[in-house]
């Protein structure tokens, strides 16, 4: 039962360790902005949650474009020959969706921060200031109100749809490590010991 795939066939570790960094950070966010709105928190935890939404949110989004630029410039592994070519599509199309709401929805809460009438500065993790959207945080009051509530239902609704392609992304890796048996799931985790190893031939 071998542990460890050939380097070609696995990710670079910059890729891997920005795939899971990514990853746990977008799910700590979902938590966060779910307690943050509907929790009954007390104000000042509330303000904190929200700075912290907000930094965690925006290093996402730079660690995202990160990922992009080293996707474009370092070819992954390719998928194994067999794998039939629906799957290969759907594995291709979901990584797609999942990198335009890596970075579409933390510029959507950019854009609805720049919008509050609130006005509050941005400042990650309490030390670097960030900058609103001009063309947004200088729109009249009563223009923000309306933008805003529209940009609130559209990063809501864009979490909801980025966690349920994080769940079928996460499901299709756990069935080819359970059911299929093969060494997907070790592209991203090449120290995993296979489970069961129903093929040898198989990559
Ligand atoms: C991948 C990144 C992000 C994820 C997964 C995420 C997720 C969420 C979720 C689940 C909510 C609660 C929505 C609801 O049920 O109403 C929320 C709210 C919010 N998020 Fe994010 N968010 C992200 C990035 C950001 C960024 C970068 C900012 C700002 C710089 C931001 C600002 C906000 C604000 C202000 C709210 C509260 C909106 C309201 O009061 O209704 N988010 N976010």
């Amino acid at each position: 039962m071998s542990a460890s795939v050939e380097r070609g066939q696995r990710y670079t570790s910059v890729a891997i360790a920005l795939h899971w960094l990514i990853g746990l950070a977008i799910l700590a966010m979902v938590v966060m902005g779910l307690l943050m709105v509907h929790g009954s928190l007390a104000p000042a935890n509330k303000f904190r949650l929200y700075q912290l939404h907000k930094s965690v949110g925006l290093t996402i989004l730079i660690l995202a474009v990160l990922r992009l630029v080293w996707r474009f410039s370092h070819r992954p592994p390719t998928l194994p020959a067999e794998m039939p070519a629906w799957e290969r599509g759907a594995a291709e199309g979901t990584h797609v969706v999942l990198y335009a709401f890596m970075i579409g929805l933390p510029l959507v809460g950019w854009a609805l921060v720049s919008a509050s009438p609130f006005n509050l500065p941005t400042v990650l993790y309490g030390v670097l200031p960030w900058p609103h959207l001009s063309f947004l945080s200088s729109l009249p009051a009563a223009s923000k109100k309306s933008v805003g509530s529209v940009l609130e239902m559209v990063h809501a609704y864009g979490a909801y749809v980025l966690i349920a392609f994080v769940a079928l992304h996460a499901g299709a890796a756990l069935r080819h490590y359970f059911i299929e048996q093969d060494t997907i799931l070790q592209r991203m985790i090449p120290g995993l010991p296979r489970f069961g190893a129903r093929s040898t031939t198989r990559p």
